[in-house]
């Protein structure tokens, strides 16, 4: 078995928050490097986009190892000692706790991890976001394992005709939810398309049960209770086969969808798909930025990368991104391209309101009824049974 560790963090930003400094990603190939050569990795690559370090690892110690959650943390934290040096903006910034504890998850960087028997010839994208919110991969992973018009292996590829399985986290309550393709696309669209709250985390081949694809969830704001900065999610989807082709995970992204995150991680804002020498998010700190790294597995080793979105093919995508960027920027501080309340009690917004909370007068009742709704109105003028 082979295990595929996806850990990453916002360790510090150069210039603000808009590229990770290369001194940070040569410190990190260092020490993955070590662990290499000490046998507890099988391969990694270090990858970045934004202001996040990506650690690409592979090893035989299956989900959750201490050891290699330990590395990753380790890492980070000397990768913090440096960003400290270099004075690099929010020098570890992502790493909410003071001492590791036997497992990343909930400690501030994001994680997505998978255990898989290694096929014989096994392609797998491990994507890679800054400016944006786990959820964020809800709608393109609906369209790449339950949606024909996507992906055509769904009706026409007999490994693919009995659909896939979606694994849901309730990000709030810290619940899941297994529900099946295609029969319970409706209920499963309730929950995903709110991906503020609920994320797909996993997606499983039905007939065989093999992973397909797992997400990182972890929420920054729910951890540390409070804006932090974006979590800039991570997702490892395996291609060909059973699974959709390269080019099916790939499609979803031919849209530059609407995603949350962007300036101050409070705006609305167009996931632009880019190769990874556009993945330095200068634009109003964004627009939201989305690379797709794809390797081939050879007993564990990665082979590649291959920069995925670095073809013309996306040229329009990005072309999209910069309208509907233009587009929403007009609206300022509005809605719908400042996030709707309850997301903005995560932000600084709240130390704003609350100085104001005093200077909030009560409305005279009158007032106050003139303004319920209309419904409500019609209550309130219906006659009781007393008075007649
Ligand atoms: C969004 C992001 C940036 C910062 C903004 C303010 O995820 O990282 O948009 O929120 O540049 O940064 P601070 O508050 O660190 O000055
Ligand atoms: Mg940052
Ligand atoms: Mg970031």
């Amino acid at each position: 078995m082979v295990t595929l560790s996806v850990i990453k963090a916002d360790i510090g930003g150069y210039v603000g928050h808009s590229e990770s400094h290369p001194e940070i990603l040569d410190l990190g190939r260092e020490e993955l490097e070590k662990a290499k050569q000490r046998g507890l990795l099988t391969d990694y690559h270090v990858s970045h986009c934004g202001d996040d370090m990506f650690l690409i690892m592979t090893h035989s110690l299956g989900e959750g190892n201490v050891n290699v959650h330990r590395l990753a943390w380790d890492t980070f934290v000397k990768g913090t000692e440096l960003a400290k040096k270099l004075k690099l903006y929010g020098a570890g910034q992502d790493l909410l706790v003071d001492a590791f504890s036997g497992n990343i998850r909930g400690m501030g960087p994001g994680s997505a991890e998978m255990e898989i028997e290694e096929r014989q010839s096994d392609p797998i994208i491990v994507f890679m976001a800054d400016k944006t919110s786990s959820g964020a991969f809800n709608l393109p992973l609906y369209k790449m394992f339950a949606d024909p018009f996507n992906t055509p292996g769904l009706v026409i590829a007999e490994t693919l005709h009995d659909g896939f399985v979606f694994e849901v986290w309730d990000l709030q309550e810290h619940k899941r939810i297994t529900l099946k393709t295609p029969e319970d696309i409706y209920d499963l669209l309730v929950f995903i398309g709110a991906p503020a709250r609920y994320a797909v985390k996993r997606v499983f081949h039905k007939a065989s049960g093999e992973i397909s694809a797992c997400s990182s969830t972890d929420k920054m704001s729910m951890i540390a209770g409070r804006y932090v900065g974006k979590d800039d999610p991570t997702m490892i989807v395996r291609c060909q086969g059973n699974f959709p082709a390269v080019g099916e995970v790939l499609e979803p992204f031919t849209t530059a969808w609407i995603v949350e995150g962007w300036m101050r991680g409070s705006h609305h804002g167009p996931l632009m798909p880019v190769a990874l020498r556009d993945a330095h998010p200068s634009r109003f700190d964004g627009p939201p930025r989305l690379v797709a790294l794809g390797f081939q597995l050879a007993d564990g080793k990665l082979i590649g990368p291959r920069d995925m979105f670095d073809d013309p093919g996306y040229d329009e995508a990005r072309k999209e991104a910069n309208k509907v960027a233009n587009y929403l920027r007009k609206h300022g501080p509005f809605e719908p391209h400042r996030l709707p309340l309850e997301e903005m009690e995560y932000t600084t917004m709240s130390s704003v309101a609350k100085r104001l909370e005093a200077e909030w007068i009560d409305l005279p009742i009158e007032e106050a009824a003139s303004s319920t709704t209309i419904a409500d109105q019609q209550q309130l003028q219906q006659p009781s049974a007393e008075v007649e």
